[in-house]
């Protein structure tokens, strides 16, 4: 028997149940992962309320690093004993033992820990094909501005300093001045405590009247309106979260009057579909956090079995960068 935390049904922070459970051996294309460190994600808290629906009993979870113990039939990347981590569906990653697909499970690199793969792959990677494949009409170029919401949370910090390190001039929310402090700290350009300021009237003043070229917004409906004000003609609307709740339903035609914009709605899950392009885009991330670029901040630890009071204070707004659960 190991260890795993369960749902048994959507609602609060108190439905996280530690429980005993038994893990089988990898079926074809799969394998069997050991956990080191879990990492915590704002869409645990989607699985766990019933936002994204999932059905019952769940253990909910979708970034982790360990140990591979079994490797199923068909499996070439890796073998018994490779150090690994992952961004995956179906989630399941908050436990210390599971059997899961092995097209998303990645060799990790000895320079890097287990706890910093643990806390990295899927804000990583959502930081990657944001900032690399996610692009207006006219591209990003050196000296861009952006602007990317909640910038001193687990995606948000990652971005930051990702932005830099491409030359582009990230313009970063966030809801204290600490936050905003923190956010200078790795790169940005400016930060705007959007609890205090009108952050579209100083995306304004800072970018000379122009706009930005992409908005990055995983706050969602809270944010959502004043995003559009933001853009420059031709700029992109990229959203990706509803931390604050989701986006009401929107009628194009104000796309039009604001200066042909462009919109998207992003997952992570459609860009690591492929093993091929899993691993291409890690590659990218395990460079430039090896080289130093990019910094994964641990902000917060918690044993597994106090998940209910992560989940409280992601929720909370309380945490910055990156947590993890130990094991
Ligand atoms: N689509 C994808 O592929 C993808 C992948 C990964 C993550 N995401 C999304 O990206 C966002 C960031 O994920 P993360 O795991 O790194 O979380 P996080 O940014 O560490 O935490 C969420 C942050 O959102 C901000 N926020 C604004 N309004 C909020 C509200 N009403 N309730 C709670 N938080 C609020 C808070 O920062 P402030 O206090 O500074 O406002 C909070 O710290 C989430 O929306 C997540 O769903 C999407």
């Amino acid at each position: 028997m190991t260890l795993a935390v369960q749902i048994r049904q959507h609602g609060g922070p108190e439905e996280l149940q530690v429980v005993d459970v038994t893990v089988g051996a990898p079926g074809p294309g799969e394998v069997r992962i050991r956990h080191h460190a879990i990492g915590l994600n704002f869409i645990d808290v989607y699985h766990r309320t019933g936002l994204y629906p999932l059905s019952m009993p769940a253990t909910i979870g979708m970034e982790g690093a360990g140990v591979i113990e079994a490797v199923g039939e068909g499996v070439t990347h890796l073998q018994v004993g490779d150090r690994a981590a992952y961004a995956s569906n179906p989630p399941g990653a908050y436990c210390e033992v599971r059997v899961m697909p092995a097209k998303c499970v990645c060799k990790l690199p000895d320079a890097i820990s287990f706890e910093t793969g643990a806390a990295m792959m899927l804000k990583g990677l959502t930081a990657q094909y944001l900032l690399k494949k996610t692009l207006p009409v006219e591209g990003l170029q050196p000296g861009d501005h952006v602007l990317f919401h909640a910038a001193a949370g687990g995606v948000g910090l990652i971005a930051t300093q990702w932005a830099k390190a491409l030359g582009l001039q990230l313009i970063g929310t966030a809801g204290s001045d600490a936050k905003c402090q923190l956010v200078r700290g790795n790169g940005a350009a400016h930060a705007i405590n959007y609890n205090q300021e009108d952050f579209a009237a100083r995306v304004k003043e800072i970018t000379g009247g122009k706009g930005v070229k992409v908005v990055y917004d995983s706050v969602g409906k809270d944010t959502w309106d004043k995003s559009l004000d933001c853009l420059r003609p031709f700029g992109l609307m990229a959203s990706f979260g509803n931390a604050s709740g989701p986006v009401p339903p929107f009628a194009p035609g104000a796309l039009g009057a604001k200066g042909s914009l462009y919109i998207t709605r992003q997952t992570l899950f459609t860009h690591i579909a492929t093993r091929e392009s899993t691993q291409a885009m890690a590659d990218e991330l395990f460079a430039v956090v090896a080289s130093g670029q990019v910094k994964i901040h641990i902000d917060q630890r918690y044993p597994l079995a106090e998940v209910q009071q992560a989940h409280r204070d992601l929720e909370a707004r309380k945490t910055t960068g990156c947590t993890i659960l130990t094991l």
